[in-house]
């Protein structure tokens, strides 16, 4: 078990495993008909993810705008409280563009329900959703990812992007934090 930090760190998704779930993302976008495609990266969490992501989409011949949205959904600990706000916009119009939301973590659904809805609102023509991990049975809000890495057991998990406490996010691999 790797030792990070003075912390055990417990690995889910290894590399390769994340690699090899990205490629086949990958070929499932693009099977899924997008058109005129711009993606949009929900920071901070997403944005390791992204990168690959963005990377095995040119490998599978798709080549979408790129555009970053910063959302804060103030947490608790490691609860969610349900407040979403814009830390920072896209820079792009939507406007009957179709639009592929890329997040870290589908929990409880509210981050990604935010911004389906405001770039529907805009006028986005179709709206999907890809994460690398899904969390089920955690929903508080309708909404069904559209391309999902991994169904992720109901832990708290850190790396790849994704922080506790600012803490972790530089790992290459998906971890939990062990206690003691
Ligand atoms: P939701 O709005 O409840 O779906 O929460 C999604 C957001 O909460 C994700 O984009 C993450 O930033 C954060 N989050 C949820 N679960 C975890 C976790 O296990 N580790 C790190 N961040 C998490
Ligand atoms: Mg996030």
């Amino acid at each position: 078990m790797p030792r990070i930090r003075g912390r055990d760190l417990r690995v889910l998704y290894d590399v390769p495993a994340i690699a090899a779930r990205n490629a086949e993302l990958a070929r499932e976008i693009a099977t899924a008909g997008y058109v005129d495609l711009v993606v949009v990266s929900i920071l901070k969490g997403s944005f390791i993810f992204a990168a690959d992501l963005i990377r095995a989409l040119h490998g599978v011949g798709l080549a979408p705008e790129v555009e970053f949205l910063t959302l804060s959904s103030y947490r608790s600990g490691t609860e969610s409280s349900g407040e979403v706000t814009v830390l920072r916009d896209i820079d792009t119009d939507v406007a009957g563009r179709d639009v592929l939301l890329i997040d870290d973590i589908l929990e409880s659904g509210r981050t990604l329900a935010f911004a389906r809805d405001m770039m529907l609102s805009r006028g986005a023509h179709r709206v999907g959703v890809a994460v690398l991990l899904e969390k089920p049975g955690k929903l508080a809000q309708p909404l069904q990812a559209d391309h999902i890495g991994f169904s992720c057991p109901d832990l708290f998990v850190v790396g790849y992007g994704m922080d506790v406490a600012h803490a972790f996010r530089e790992l290459p691999f998906v971890g939990v934090v062990e206690d003691g």
